[in-house]
């Protein structure tokens, strides 16, 4: 069986010479995998490593079985397929094992449905770092179980990091699984879910100038205010606490409201200035579903709140403004500009649309934007990717 991967847009930037082209669409390269066929979503994320001889394409099935845990219902699987030759083979990216592994003598962790390979993405060394390329894969319907009465099961969300040409080495982070966490109690007397349904890593991002820092969107998190978290790896390889999570303050933050959806999807640029990055992410609910895109940086301090720089709106109820983001510089004026999908707006029947937001670099803004109609993108704009090449 074969599943086409559709690149929905596609930008290219050559030495601050910003160029356009096309896509395609008449010859395709085709990528498959017998192994992935059926409901598998094959194809449901994609990562391209244009690496010379090491070239890689990375592809998310998140409803796939496993060959890795034949026991296991549909944990997910990502495969690393060949440009070259077009084949693809399933990648080992969780040597945690299949079975429900004990976290400690209380909880269990159940990989059944936990949709690994939902979300990826994938840094590229800068010239003068000799490092390799690295991958953040996420596994966010990945569920902790309490094993005491009442049972509970939290999907807190799982994400790992690799190396793209490493094999078994990765590294694994459950940072919303804290117990105390799971749920709050409010004034009214109930509890409601805080990291207990985050499913952290819904969306990920990796910024290409940092190199031990990616950016989750976790957009069940807060009574589905949703949340977005930073980890820093820690250089030394241990099993457990390899990292830090900076988890800003959502409830009680009046920006944000119950089903917002906030981390719905996740990106970053140096919108106002060179070197100053800010992450940008959606939460296509907000405003009465008409959506809203947040510009901010990570508050430096835990269990504060978000240093929020600016707000984009969407503008039209139910499209969805925001559930898809890419940010690089369409105009060559050396500051990012910000691609919003809203894959539901409709004239008619949910058309879609696409928004590019240009940055006004000095006065600190990103307001000025032209659409789809604009700029003869009719594509539907449910994953925005941005490949530089
Ligand atoms: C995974 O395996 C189960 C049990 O064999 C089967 O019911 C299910 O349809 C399979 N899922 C996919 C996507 O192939
Ligand atoms: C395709 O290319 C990959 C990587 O270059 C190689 O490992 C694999 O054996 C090749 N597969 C086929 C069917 O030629």
């Amino acid at each position: 069986m074969l599943f086409l991967l559709a690149l929905l847009s596609t930008l290219h930037l050559h030495h601050h010479q910003a160029l356009g082209y096309n896509v395609d669409d008449k010859h395709p390269k085709i990528f498959s995998s017998e192994a992935a066929a059926g409901k598998s979503y094959f194809g449901y994320s994609v990562a391209l490593y244009a690496g010379g001889e090491d070239s890689v394409l990375l592809v998310g099935a998140p409803r796939a079985n496993s060959s890795f845990f034949p026991g296991v219902f549909e944990p997910g699987a990502v495969y690393r397929c060949s440009p070259a030759n077009g084949s693809c083979k399933e990648w080992l990216i969780d040597v945690s094992g299949g079975k429900p592994a004990a976290l400690s003598s209380f909880e269990r962790q159940v990989k059944d449905g936990s949709w690994l390979g939902a979300s990826m993405d994938l840094r590229v060394p800068q010239e003068d770092e000799s490092t390799e390329a690295r991958v953040a894969i996420c596994a966010p319907r990945w569920k902790k179980e309490t094993l005491y009465a009442p049972k509970r099961s939290y999907m807190n969300g799982m994400c790992f990091s690799s190396g793209v040409s490493r094999r078994g080495t990765s590294r694994r982070y459950f940072p919303l699984s804290k117990t105390a966490s799971q749920t709050v109690s409010l004034m009214d007397g109930n509890n409601y879910y805080d990291h207990g349904m985050a499913e952290a890593g819904f969306s990920v991002h990796w910024p290409t100038n940092s190199r031990l820092q990616f950016a989750l969107g976790a957009p069940g998190a807060a009574i589905w205010s949703g949340s977005s978290l930073l980890l820093t790896e820690k250089l030394w390889d241990s099993a457990t606490d390899n990292f830090e999570a900076t988890i800003p303050k959502i409830l009680g933050d009046a920006r944000f409201e119950r089903s917002d959806y906030f981390g719905y999807a996740i990106t970053s640029g140096q919108f106002y200035e060179p070197g100053e990055v800010l992450y940008a992410a959606g939460a296509p609910r907000s405003s009465r579903t008409r959506g809203k895109v947040f510009v901010y940086q990570f508050p430096s301090h835990k269990n504060t709140q978000l240093l929020v720089k600016d707000i984009l709106d969407g503008e039209q109820y139910g499209e969805y403004f925001g559930s898809a983001l890419t940010a690089c510089d369409v105009n060559s004026d050396g500051r990012d500009d910000l691609i919003i999908g809203a894959p539901l707006w409709s004239r008619l029947s949910d058309e879609g649309r696409v928004y590019a937001y240009v940055s006004q670099g000095s006065q600190k803004s990103i307001h000025t934007y032209a659409v789809s109609e604009d700029f003869c993108l009719h594509y539907m704009s449910l994953q925005l990717h941005y490949y530089v090449t």
